[in-house]
């Protein structure tokens, strides 16, 4: 694969900044600005104290605010600690529907942090390849993370 531009553009704007929700907010928006045909881009984060994903910084519509650990796509991701890449999310047994508009949807986990959630309007939007770039976007993030 070849040099990730925009993974360089993220760690530019995150890597110097201990802040994490700020690093969340931003990242959300980076996300929804320079990734084509997507309406959804955010963070859930894992709450150890109700084993649930709870609604972080994000870019689209209001979305859930607390998903169960193993519910959904989210919690799939999350549980299994595996990127779920799904091209047609009504084909997904347990999807949560936020906006009526997602056709496909990748999350990618981020250990006990939480997950990165990118949804699209188009059925197949993410190709492997796709994947392979986000989840360098997802790394650069957690190298970000600091204890507070
Ligand atoms: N569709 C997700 C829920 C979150 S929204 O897409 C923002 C899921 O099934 O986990």
């Amino acid at each position: 694969m070849g040099k990730n531009i925009l993974n360089e553009q993220l760690s530019a704007l995150i890597k110097n900044e201990p802040d994490n929700l700020a690093n969340m907010a931003n990242t959300s928006a980076f996300l929804m600005q320079f990734i084509e045909n997507i309406n959804w881009a955010g963070f859930y984060r894992y709450a150890k104290e109700n084993d649930e994903l709870v609604l972080g910084p994000f870019q689209g519509k209001i979305a859930c605010v607390h998903i169960k650990n193993g519910q959904g796509v989210c919690g799939t991701a999350f549980k299994k600690q595996k990127t779920q890449r799904i091209n047609n999310v009504h084909k997904f047994p347990g999807h949560i529907a936020c906006d009526a508009e997602s056709m496909s949807e990748i999350v990618i986990p981020l250990g006990e942090f939480g997950v990165l959630d990118i949804d699209s309007p188009i059925e197949n939007r993410f190709s492997t390849q796709n994947q392979l770039m986000i989840e360098e976007l997802a790394n650069t993030f957690i190298k970000t993370l600091t204890k507070h």
